[in-house]
């Protein structure tokens, strides 16, 4: 039972992970990247700091949350992305938060 539990957790993150690399090509890609500063945060400060409520409220309108995030202006573009899309980018975002003591 253990073990069947493990590899629904394997295969899920593996699925996850899959599906939130393509979104992130497709439309993040020339501005964001997973561990450094492009022109706009890396995926990991993004992780080290947000919900994944807050990621994907930040992608479907910039515009409502960048003075919450303590930005000054957003220049970022808005996505309508679909539901599933939403979701696994955000948890390919949160995939690389910074573990303690690996930062
Ligand atoms: C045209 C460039 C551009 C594109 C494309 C872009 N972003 Fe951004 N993003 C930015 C910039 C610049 C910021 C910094 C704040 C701002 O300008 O809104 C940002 C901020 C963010 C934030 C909030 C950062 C924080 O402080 O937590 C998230 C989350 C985010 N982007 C996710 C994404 C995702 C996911 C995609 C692809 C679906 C994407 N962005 C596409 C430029 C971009």
């Amino acid at each position: 039972m253990k073990i069947f539990f493990l590899i629904l957790v394997l295969f899920s993150g593996l699925f996850g992970q899959i599906d939130g690399k393509k979104v992130f090509e497709k439309y993040c890609w020339g501005c964001h990247h997973q561990t450094s500063l492009a022109f706009g945060p890396s995926f990991s400060e993004i992780a080290s700091k947000r919900t994944e409520s807050e990621i994907i409220s930040y992608i479907f309108n910039p515009k409502l949350s960048y003075k919450s995030f303590s930005y000054r202006r957003s220049v970022m573009p808005s996505f309508s992305l679909t539901q599933e899309e939403y979701l696994s980018i955000s948890q390919y975002i949160l995939s690389f938060k910074p573990t303690k003591g690996n930062n």
